[in-house]
């Protein structure tokens, strides 16, 4: 870093990023794509993105809202009971790039996903046999204490998976606990996991300090202080399995702020300078490229970015809202200030 606190990175991608659809998908996109070269794209809309035509048509909506910027969005199939090794070959060889897994139940959109993993045991194996990585919510369901979830899930479920289907590509999605943590540093070459800001800059405190404070819950949900040290541990040590995924999750201020508020944050307009006051805390600033640009596309098996950007340490305030004044989009830390931006968004194509 030179004297001017300006930091020169190749172009990031987002690792597990929301868009929604319709007029949400056209505020957001733009965000994400002024910075991003490149995002994985999550099927949970309503009704799902279950098969290779839907994919293919919500990418045509991603990339008309992108505009002029050079954005790629790298699409991701829902996986249901229904899901058919069939189904999965054609969505490879249509272009999508991972299929997801959430547990039935376990978060926003996820009534219609896997009620037990065996179900899809067949498309596993073709997944494996196809070299399509499985993207997992590691949440359990049912009566099961809404804190202890991801690491019940490790346990129960991953573990075992891992055990069956050895060569299948795992990206343990937004993990926010030591036991995570501990399990994906340790694991073979074949797991990964993506980090939100929001795990790396908050405990379970943020939700309920002075009162419940909606815009700060997400799931898996904000965990004690022992387990964000654990996640700001990792990304400042030399895992290159562990890369950035916003979770950015946009709902609109109505549906978050009620008496039973949506799970999500918004965070794609100002994940950088988010990540950067994370990395910047525990002096792992040098870790932060590797993190935002390398470990992603290498464990993909995709090429790594070759323009850059620019960051630079300098303070500003995140508006309160974005997009409609009826019933606007409020961003995580809304109004507060940050002390890192981008400096250059990237050229049009
Ligand atoms: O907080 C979350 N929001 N977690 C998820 O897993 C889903 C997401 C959403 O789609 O809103
Ligand atoms: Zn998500």
């Amino acid at each position: 870093m030179n004297s001017d606190m300006t930091l020169t990175i190749t172009q990031p991608d987002d690792w597990h990023l929301h868009v929604r659809d319709g007029d949400m998908l056209k505020l957001v996109v733009p965000h994400t794509a002024a910075v991003f070269k490149r995002a994985i794209i999550m099927p949970n809309l309503k009704p799902p993105i279950t098969n290779a035509a839907m994919a293919n048509a919500y990418k045509k909506r991603i990339v008309a809202a992108a505009g002029n910027q050079d954005f790629t969005p790298l699409m991701t199939l829902y996986l249901t009971d229904e899901t058919t090794p069939n189904i999965i070959s054609e969505a490879k060889e249509a272009g999508v790039i991972a299929a997801k897994l959430y547990p039935a139940g376990a978060t926003t959109n996820s009534a219609a996903g896997v009620t037990d993993v065996k179900k899809i045991y067949q498309s596993l194996e073709a997944m494996q046999q196809l070299n399509m990585p499985l993207l997992v919510h590691g949440e359990v369901t049912g009566d099961v204490d809404v804190f202890d979830r991801e690491a019940m899930y490790i346990d129960n479920i991953l573990i075992p998976l891992v055990k069956n289907f050895p060569a299948l590509k795992i990206v343990m999605e937004h993990i926010t606990t030591q036991q995570a943590a501990e399990y994906v540093s340790q694991a073979g070459e074949n797991i990964g996991a993506t980090i939100t800001p929001q795990h790396l800059l908050y405990n379970r405190n943020a939700i309920l300090s002075g009162g419940i404070r909606p815009h700060y819950y997400c799931l898996p949900i904000l965990k004690r202080e022992q387990h964000r040290q654990a996640l700001l541990a990792l990304v400042g040590s030399d895992c290159n399995r562990v890369f950035l995924g916003t979770d950015s999750a946009p709902h609109s201020q109505h549906a978050k702020e009620s008496d039973c508020g949506c799970a999500g944050c918004y965070s794609a307009y100002h994940a950088m300078p988010l990540y950067l006051e994370a990395f910047e805390s525990v002096n792992a600033l040098d870790k932060f490229e590797a993190f935002a640009s390398f470990n992603g596309p290498d464990f993909y098996g995709l090429p790594r970015n070759t323009s850059k950007i620019q960051l630079q340490k300098k303070s500003w305030t995140l508006p309160e809202s974005f997009g409609d004044a009826a019933d606007p989009l409020v961003p995580l830390k809304a109004g507060e200030t940050l002390q890192w931006q981008v400096k250059n968004s990237k050229e049009a194509k």
